[in-house]
């Protein structure tokens, strides 16, 4: 399974990297916001991190876009600036006719706004890259999700879709275990999510107790 940070703070990004060799990226136009950069500053600095890597960095087209011809028409400028840059559209109408076409052009899409298993079968059936369902907003919504991915997920298997299932808007690690669990290709979260799902409690107590031991027992 891949991680991805969804991130566009070229520090978090940074850590990552070089840290947990993360896999890839995501943006949305709420990380960029929060970079405090320009949009075309802040994913300039993001493909310069992963240059030469082959890793996908998703960027996302302005979300006022009505027509699939305004999406195509950035999209396509956007996938020039970077070999790494995978397209963000919109699990709309508009934004599956975009995939479409990208799709037909070789342009790299990640289909967002995910909240159902029809929604991804259609973007599947329009060739994006990825697909990304959102479990977090679902669940705060008090939605069960475990049955979403599962059903993503199995629907690819029986089509044999190269799509990728990408769980998105994860909130903790029991989230990224159930995704993995399921079958998903990757899950993207933000970099406080992984930091404490990498954590555990009774790691640190263990540690303390072996430690005490350590300094109580001559080493040679
Ligand atoms: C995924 O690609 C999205 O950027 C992300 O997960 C959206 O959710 P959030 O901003 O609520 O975390």
């Amino acid at each position: 399974m891949k991680f991805f940070l969804d991130s566009a703070k070229a520090d978090e990004i940074r850590y990552a990297r070089d840290m947990w060799n993360i896999d890839g990226v995501t943006s949305n136009p709420r990380h960029v916001r929060n970079s405090g950069k320009p949009f075309l500053t802040a994913i300039r600095d993001i493909a310069r991190e992963f240059e030469g890597t082959g890793k996908p960095i998703s960027v996302e087209v302005n979300p006022h876009h009505l027509t699939a011809e305004a999406m195509v028409e950035e999209a396509v400028k956007l996938a020039s600036m970077s070999p790494n840059f995978v397209i963000k559209l919109p699990a709309t109408e508009a934004g599956y006719r975009a995939l479409w076409t990208l799709s037909e052009r070789g342009i790299r899409v990640n289909l967002t706004l995910v909240f159902s298993a029809m929604q991804a079968l259609q973007a599947a059936r329009l060739g994006a890259t990825f697909v990304s369902p959102f479990v977090g907003w679902k669940e705060a919504n008090g939605e069960e999700i475990s049955h979403l991915v599962q059903e993503i997920v199995t629907i690819y298997r029986n089509y044999h879709f190269k799509t990728e299932v990408l769980v998105a808007a994860v909130r903790n690690a029991r989230q990224i275990v159930e995704a993995a669990v399921a079958g998903a290709h990757i899950v993207t979260a933000g970099f406080d999510v992984f930091k404490e799902a990498f954590d555990n409690p009774y790691t640190a107590m263990g540690l303390k107790r072996f430690s005490d031991s350590w300094d109580a027992t001559p080493y040679e």
